[in-house]
């Protein structure tokens, strides 16, 4: 029974930066096995989820013309997920408003796959646990565990399987969102053509990270930053090396392709380095916007009042 009535529910779901990827070998299932270390970031999408006859996607924002918004829409997927598994037809109306970069390295679409879930169980009154919401999760792609947990954990498996990581304190960040961006499978691709021949290490998480996330120590955090498919992405788009250059020589604590890429994360100690380096990257035109933000922040979370 569709309740045409109900209040809409609107969902604040952040982006991620990985402070660490560590990719491992090919796994049977196509998948990397990998550790990382996410951090949720302070640059939301909302998710708001309406009533309505039938299942419907609409995206707002600046990059709002490069979301597909049929059955290629991980928050489409994720409605039709979730109304199977509580047995209720998939009648929703979802209204995606876009900070997060799409195609951006910062888990855009698995940001609002996972809010699509907590939007459509708050709508639909399903009563599912967290537990099984994590599980459905899982099966829409390896970041959207992370987007509904948030903070700041730590990844395995495919990075499906979160850990929470303790950390204290609060983290500043400059993100530079590049022109065009870079396909998940392609970064992955090129990650293992160019370790061709090369025997490639279970990865681990590197322990001066995690002494510098409890202390809540930035300059340490800025050395310890890493990513095993930076590399792929500056091959795959090689205006990525002056954007990080640009940062490092501009003062930033430490400076790392987002996951997949192509935005470039960097850490800096307080509100006006960030400002100065903002400038810097808007100066030396690296890039095609700059944001600021902060980590960590929760995940996926109902906002008050329901609607906008
Ligand atoms: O899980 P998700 O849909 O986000 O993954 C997108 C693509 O990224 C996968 O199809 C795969 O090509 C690649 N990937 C991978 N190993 C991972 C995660 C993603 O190879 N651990």
């Amino acid at each position: 029974m569709i309740d045409l009535d109900a209040e809409p529910v609107t969902v604040r779901v952040p982006g991620k930066v990985n402070l660490a990827l560590g990719v491992g070998p090919v796994r049977s299932d196509g998948f990397h096995e990998l550790v990382t270390v996410f951090q949720a970031v302070s640059l939301h999408d909302e998710v708001q989820a309406s009533p309505a006859e039938s299942l419907e996607v609409l995206v707002e924002g600046e990059e709002a013309g490069l979301v597909p918004l049929g059955s290629d829409n991980l928050a489409h997927r994720a409605a039709v997920l979730l109304a199977r598994r509580a047995g209720v037809p998939p009648a929703v109306q979802l209204r995606i408003r876009k900070s997060i970069p799409v195609a951006g390295g910062m888990a855009g679409g698995s940001a609002d796959a996972a809010a699509a879930l907590v939007a459509c169980d708050a709508l639909w009154h399903t009563g599912l646990d967290r537990a099984a919401l994590h599980e459905l999760a899982a099966t829409l792609g390896s970041d959207v565990p992370f987007c509904l947990h948030g903070g700041t954990a730590v990844g395995r498996g495919r990075g499906e399987m979160i850990t929470p990581a303790l950390a204290r304190g609060r983290f500043e960040w400059v993100l530079a969102l590049a022109e065009d961006g870079l396909s998940t499978p392609e970064v992955f691709a090129e990650c293992d053509r160019l370790r061709t021949g090369r025997e490639v290490p279970d990865p681990k998480v590197s322990d001066g990270l995690m002494a510098a996330l409890r202390a809540g120590d930035p300059a340490a955090l800025g050395e310890s930053l890493s990513n095993d498919l930076q590399d792929a992405a500056c091959s795959l788009d090689p205006r990525l090396h002056q954007t990080l250059e640009v940062g490092r020589a501009s003062g930033a604590l430490g400076a790392v392709v987002s996951g997949s890429g192509p935005t470039v994360a960097f850490l800096v100690a307080d509100a006006d380095d960030a400002l100065d380096l903002a400038v810097s990257l808007g100066a030396a035109g690296v890039c095609r916007a700059v944001r600021r933000a902060y980590g960590p922040v929760p995940g996926a979370r109902v906002l008050p009042g329901g609607a906008d």
